[in-house]
């Protein structure tokens, strides 16, 4: 029994900040944003719009494609590290906003690998044969934490939201492999220090606070690493790749990866032209969208690898 991914949706906020917007408010430029990250304009929610609320956009998105109920499912996984409060869970108010009454709830806080790590967490609790209908979310507002003052950062994130219905399957398809690692040695390059039981009351700053380089060189052997060992455990092979959807974050990242492993770019899919990096959300809206277009197709090998605070990263093999 493995598991396999039978609908996606995804969700964004309408208001769009592009570059030159941000260059009003920071000594920063299109060409420079552009050249450097790839990046033209990202989606930032409303002071109303909570994590919760795009998540439950992008899950009921999901169950309609699927065809599931949301009363059939039997467990919620909701990737972020921007949750609407600390508790109650996102999973456990997604749960009573879709009225899936039947579901269990768990967040995954793996930053911007957190569908990767939500996704082998899921597939695994099929593959037992414990749960059967898997709700899996990733959402993110990481805009509601970016100190508008800082270059070197805030340029870089969006808000959105992603999600993938996940059910059995006994047929030759679905989750083949999933591999996952993390180096908390290297946490303090990427983070979000107020709010937590170190600083309460947020003396530190409420703010994400990152060291771009060291992020960018674990980021690129990240990408790599996880791709390379993914596949090993899937038997499989650069070549066989159909599509690699890596997070969105920089595409020099990705394209200094991709190069590097010999993989043509009409085998990579990349939106953060659009929405800059949603964090957990980054993936499952690739996909959403990769799968809309069209450029999904049954028996397809799909790589999907992240990296993110923690710093943690992980990538999933599926064969569609
Ligand atoms: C943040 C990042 C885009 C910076 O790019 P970079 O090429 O490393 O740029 P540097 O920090 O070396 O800065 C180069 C110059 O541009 C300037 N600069 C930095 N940000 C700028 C901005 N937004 N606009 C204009 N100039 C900027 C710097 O001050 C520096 O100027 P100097 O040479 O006069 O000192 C890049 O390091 C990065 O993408 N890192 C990974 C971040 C990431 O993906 N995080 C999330 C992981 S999930």
């Amino acid at each position: 029994m493995r598991a396999k991914i039978s609908g996606t949706g995804s969700a964004l906020p309408d208001k769009i900040v592009t570059n030159d917007d941000l260059s009003k408010i920071v000594d920063t430029n299109d060409a420079w944003i552009r050249e450097r990250t790839g990046i033209m304009e990202r989606r930032v929610s409303d002071e109303g719009t909570a994590t919760s609320d795009l998540a439950f956009i992008a899950a009921e998105r999901a169950l309609a494609n699927a065809k599931v109920t949301a009363e059939e499912i039997d467990f919620i996984l909701v990737a972020t590290c921007s949750p609407d409060m600390l508790f109650p869970s996102v999973a456990c108010i997604l749960q009573d906003k879709l009225k899936a009454k039947n579901a269990a709830c768990l967040d995954v806080s793996a930053a911007c690998s957190g569908f990767n790590y939500a996704l082998a967490v899921a597939s695994s609790f099929i593959e037992t044969g414990k749960y059967k209908k898997i709700l899996l979310v990733g959402a993110d507002e990481l805009t509601k934490y970016l100190d508008w003052t800082d270059r070197g950062t805030c340029i870089l994130f969006g808000d959105g939201a992603g999600a993938a219905v996940l059910t059995a399957t006994d047929k030759n398809d679905g989750i083949i492999a999933s591999w996952l690692k993390a180096e908390g040695i290297l946490g303090n390059s990427l983070i979000m220090p107020g709010g937590g039981t170190r600083d309460p009351e947020t003396k530190n700053g409420r703010f994400i606070k990152m060291d771009g380089k060291e992020v960018f060189k674990f980021a690129v052997r990240a990408l790599e690493t996880s791709v390379k060992e993914v596949l090993i455990q899937a038997g499989k092979s650069i070549a066989d790749i159909d599509l690699l959807i890596p997070h969105q974050a920089n595409i020099r990242i990705i394209d200094h990866v991709i190069k590097k492993m010999g993989l043509p770019k009409e085998k990579v899919y990349v939106n953060l032209q659009k929405y800059g990096n949603t964090s957990a959300a980054s993936i499952p809206i690739a996909l959403d969208e990769a799968y809309a277009a069209g450029k999904i197709k049954p028996g397809d090998l799909i790589v999907l690898s992240g990296f993110g605070a923690g710093l943690t990263y992980g990538a999933n093999v599926i064969i569609w």
